[in-house]
């Protein structure tokens, strides 16, 4: 199989589709996400579901952010939104990095999720016939540069995602925190300026995902990568440096 086949599997344009190289957008200042006046309803009429309702959030730059809740608080569509793969309803706006999404068509949005964010998964989302290795060499075929630079960057990640000696593995001789480490060195692959992860420890122990949130705290300390996920584990939303709590999609409460 091809790597563009995959890319198609795996839903992200591949390098031969994606436009000629750009500059990749100066890293902004402000906030690394803002949203304003931000709702989103399912379905419409009699059987309309209104996941959010009316969210106004700015997190800064380089933070370490939880979205805490219970199941359907809608914990996941203000992932989505913020990582660029769904859209409010009208009337609210969301930026990113300092790029407003809604002036970005489909193409561009694809291409923006590629190059500037990263996502880990509670399935972890591994390409099965990849080893690690080339799992996490796997989004760098859209960055360019030599396929030996590529190599040396993900055994670097690799190593320091704690799985130097395991880069031949395939996803299914990994046990669970190693596959979720292998998914956080693919998704720092591009060096992203945030990394989103939709519960990435809901399939893991307790234990093995204390490990995990302190591997993508260390991560975020050392690369200065900003970082959301989301959790109803108490255990892990202490480790935040910002809360932001949802009770049936409206904020209830934020911290500091
Ligand atoms: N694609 C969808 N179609 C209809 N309703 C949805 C869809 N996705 C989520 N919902 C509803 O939106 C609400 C929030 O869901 P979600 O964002 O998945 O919450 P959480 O991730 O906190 O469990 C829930 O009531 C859920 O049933
Ligand atoms: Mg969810």
């Amino acid at each position: 199989m091809t790597f563009a086949q995959l890319a198609r599997l795996a839903g992200t344009p591949s390098a031969t589709e994606l436009p000629a190289a750009e500059l990749r957008p100066a890293a902004g200042s402000g906030p690394i996400a803002r949203l304003r006046r931000v709702s989103r309803t399912y379905g419409a009429g009699a059987a309309a579901v209104p996941a959010l309702r009316d969210i106004d959030l700015a997190l800064a730059r380089g933070g370490f952010t939880v979205i805490a809740g219970p199941s359907g608080s809608g914990k996941s569509t203000l992932l989505q939104l913020i990582g660029a793969l769904d859209r409010p309803d009208a009337g609210g706006s969301v930026e990113i990095d300092g790029t407003p999404l809604d002036t970005l068509d489909d193409d561009a949005r694809a291409d923006f999720r590629a190059r500037r964010l990263g996502f880990v998964f509670q399935n972890f989302n591994l390409l099965p016939v990849l080893t690690a290795l080339e799992n996490v060499e796997y989004p760098m075929q859209l960055a360019g540069g030599s396929a030996a630079a590529r190599r040396d960057r993900a055994r670097q990640l690799l190593a320091e995602v704690g799985l130097a000696g395991k880069e031949d593995r395939r996803p299914g001789e990994l046990s669970g925190g190693q596959r979720q480490r292998v998914a956080i060195a693919r998704a720092l692959a591009n060096q992203p300026a945030l990394v989103l992860a939709d519960e990435p420890t809901a399939n893991l122990d307790r234990a093995t995902g204390a490990e995990i949130i302190a591997l993508m705290r260390r991560m975020q300390r050392q690369l200065g990568t900003s970082f959301v996920f989301s959790s109803h584990d108490a255990q892990l939303m202490s480790r935040a440096d910002v809360l932001v709590a949802l009770v049936d999609g409206r904020i209830a409460g934020a911290q500091p």
